[in-house]
């Protein structure tokens, strides 16, 4: 199933997963893409890396700690390990294609993966 990718590159309400950090991490890894996007060179792609690194730690351990989600632990950080393998094999200036793939790739796990874990998580954590 295929979502559609806002354009300008921007986290609007549709993304929204209702724990105030990870939706607020999931703004920082827009604004990282939307800032690559704008400014394709080695600074961004780090800051890009660094958020989106910071953040799927932060949402493993919240997957883990839920015992109504945990059990989608091991497949939904498999999902998040390979696309940081992506972004760690890629170097400035990444690219149109690698952008599209990178905006196309965080639409699609927000709506398509993270939505899995609504009302799932524990919610004075995150
Ligand atoms: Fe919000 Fe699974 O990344």
């Amino acid at each position: 199933m295929g979502y559609d990718i806002p354009e300008p590159f921007c986290w609007d309400e549709s993304f929204a997963v209702f724990y105030g950090q990870l939706d607020e991490e999931h703004k920082n890894i827009f604004k990282g893409i939307f800032a690559l996007a704008a400014g394709d060179n080695a600074d961004n792609l780090k800051a890009l890396i660094k958020v989106t690194d910071d953040h799927f730690k932060f949402e493993e351990t919240q997957i883990q700690a839920s015992t109504s989600y945990s059990s989608e632990y091991v497949g939904h950080k498999k999902k998040h390990d390979d696309f940081l393998d992506v972004l760690n094999g890629l170097s400035a200036p990444v690219g149109a294609e690698k952008l599209n793939y990178a905006k196309d790739w965080l639409v699609t796990h927000i709506k398509g993966t993270d939505f899995g874990y609504k009302g799932k998580l524990d919610k004075t954590k995150v």
